[in-house]
């Protein structure tokens, strides 16, 4: 079967979903739904609620607006790579290495690309070497979005307490280094890495309230940094989408130290798709709407689904 963005017609777009940003996902279904029926596209809202999905009938593509747990760690992508759906975004294994912060960082070192250095403590593990490290550090679960489960610890007496909370969220729990610094994210849209985006918390640090309360944070795009600042955030970017083998979109965090290293953080597989969240406007910033946004994520995804068929075909007639 080939596909292409002229023979879709009926897209499914999955929302909702079982995990802790639930909410969030429903606000970028929503928002992907309008988008694409201004299009002309005929959309049909499929809210996910627990974990199985049933896909009303007749759709030609399905429109991922999952985050987090089930949605964007490759299990949903599974189900649908089963069924033979096409779908939106990274595939199966790029969705679950991204989705796993020790695995992505493993993988950022191995490619020398610069991450926050720090340790990873197992549920009820040993965590002597992280009382030696410097404070501030960052804990946090290794399977988990929005800041869900994490803390900045400051002293040592602290550490226990945000180990415990990070591991009711996962087994594996990460103590990272604390950059000191300035925040960025940077949309990746096919092979473009899209204008940075600088975000500034009001109060305090970009946690799940000052990501989700209107006018709790300011941001900047284009961000208030030089051509070569901005080139170096966009490699470093560009490089980690690739290292995990991403392919479509993804949106990547990064903090730029007081030295102008940027560290990579995490990259995100299925990112807010709300008209106000941050890879739209990195896209408003290089000229692509937001409905023209989801028609190139459609395009480039079904590219993609094109090549994996076209793969299976040339290895069938290959026999052996
Ligand atoms: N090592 C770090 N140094 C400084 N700030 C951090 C660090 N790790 C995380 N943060 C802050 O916490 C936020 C969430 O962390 P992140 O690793 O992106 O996880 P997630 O977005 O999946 O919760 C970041 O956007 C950033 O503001
Ligand atoms: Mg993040």
């Amino acid at each position: 079967m080939s596909l292409s963005l002229s023979s879709i017609k009926r897209i499914a777009v999955l929302k909702g979903g079982p995990s802790s940003e639930r909410e969030v996902s429903l606000r970028t279904g929503a928002a992907v739904a309008v988008a694409l029926r201004s299009l002309g596209y005929e959309v049909e809202e499929v809210d996910v609620t627990g974990r199985e999905v049933n896909l009303p009938a007749g759709i030609d593509f399905v429109f991922l607006a999952l985050h987090g747990t089930f949605g964007e760690d490759g299990t949903v992508q599974a189900i649908l790579e089963a069924r033979g759906v096409p779908y939106t975004g990274c595939g199966i294994a790029a969705s679950r290495l991204a989705f796993d912060k020790e695995a992505s960082k493993d993988l950022f070192r191995a490619a020398g690309i610069p991450t926050p250095s720090g340790f990873v403590v197992s549920r009820g593990g040993e965590f002597r070497d992280v009382l030696a490290m410097a404070m501030p550090v960052v804990v946090k679960p290794s399977r988990q979005g929005s800041t869900v489960g994490m803390s900045f610890v400051f002293s040592t007496e602290e550490i226990e307490p945000a180990l415990k909370k990070a591991w009711e969220f996962d087994s594996h729990v990460l103590v990272e280094q604390f950059v000191k610094g300035r925040e960025f994210t940077v949309g990746i849209l096919g092979n473009q890495a899209l204008p940075p985006v600088e975000i500034v918390p009001k109060h305090g640090f970009y946690d799940y309230d000052n990501k989700y309360t209107a006018g709790a944070t300011d941001y900047y795009c284009p961000a208030r940094i030089d051509d070569e600042t901005t080139r170096r955030i966009q490699k470093a970017a560009f490089l980690a989408h690739r290292v995990l083998c991403c392919q479509v979109y993804s949106r990547v965090d990064v903090m730029l130290d007081q030295e102008g290293r940027p560290f990579v953080l995490e990259v995100n597989t299925i990112p807010g798709m709300t008209a106000t969240s941050l890879l739209p406007k990195a896209a408003a910033a290089a000229g692509i709407d937001f409905p023209g946004l989801c028609r190139r994520i459609l395009e480039l995804s079904a590219e993609a689904f094109a090549q994996a068929q076209e793969n299976i075909a040339v290895k069938k007639e290959g026999g052996g």
